[in-house]
């Protein structure tokens, strides 16, 4: 388990991060000129469809202002920033990757959210909170490089509210192993495809 972690986060551990996000902000505007959610929607939405995933996940999960949500396998925050600035919620992300939470604040003080979106460093294995502190729980391009889905699984239950909303979309496998490298993962040995039926199962 630990091999496998420590691959994940080697995937998603670039170098100079913010460092490279810089030139690409230029465009948008000066350092010290405050950008919006949906400006950065282009480079901070990882996964199929971008923003327009976010926003149809956050709305079937019925996200609202009242809520605290916690986003699971945040990636650079782009998710978070959105569901925040649109529903009013606090939220707060967690990701493996240093790299990418450090990159997360950067990008969140950049659209000015610091006080209403946070991010920690940890693993969906092990999430870093107390049991019962979240209304909703989002996931999204997450569970495909983690095998032990019951741990996962069982990991958002743990942190949930009684009541509380759990909403992912996820990659699936459908007809056979697909073409490596995948853009989370290489090589087959951080890519954990479930059917849709086993994804279900397991929740
Ligand atoms: C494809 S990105 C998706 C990021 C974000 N959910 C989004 O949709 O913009 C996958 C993210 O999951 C994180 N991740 C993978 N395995 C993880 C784990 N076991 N615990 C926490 N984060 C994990 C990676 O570090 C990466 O940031």
């Amino acid at each position: 388990m630990t091999d496998e972690l420590d691959d994940v986060r080697r995937h998603y551990g670039p170098k100079d991060l913010i460092k490279r996000l810089k030139p690409a902000l230029n465009s948008l505007g000066p350092e010290d000129q405050r950008l919006s959610p949906q400006q950065l929607a282009g480079l901070d939405q990882f996964h199929t469809r971008g923003l327009a995933a976010t926003a149809e996940l956050a709305k079937l999960a019925g996200i609202s202002a009242d809520m605290a949500v916690l986003d699971v396998g945040s990636g650079l925050g782009g998710p978070a920033r959105f569901l925040a600035a649109t529903h009013g919620c606090r939220v707060t992300g967690v990701d493996l990757s240093e790299q990418f939470v450090d990159a997360a604040r950067y990008l969140t003080d950049r659209t000015g959210q610091s006080g209403q979106v946070s991010f920690r460093t940890g693993s969906a294995l092990q999430l870093p909170f107390r049991e019962s502190s979240f209304d909703a729980v989002l996931l999204q391009h997450v569970a495909m490089n983690i095998s032990d889905r019951a741990r996962l699984y069982a990991e958002i239950r743990r942190v949930l509210k009684s009541g509380g909303r759990f909403a992912c979309f996820d990659v699936v496998l459908n007809c056979g192993e697909p073409h490596y490298p995948l853009p989370w993962a290489r090589t087959p040995a951080t890519s954990f495809l479930f059917t849709a039926t086993a994804t279900r199962e397991a929740i």
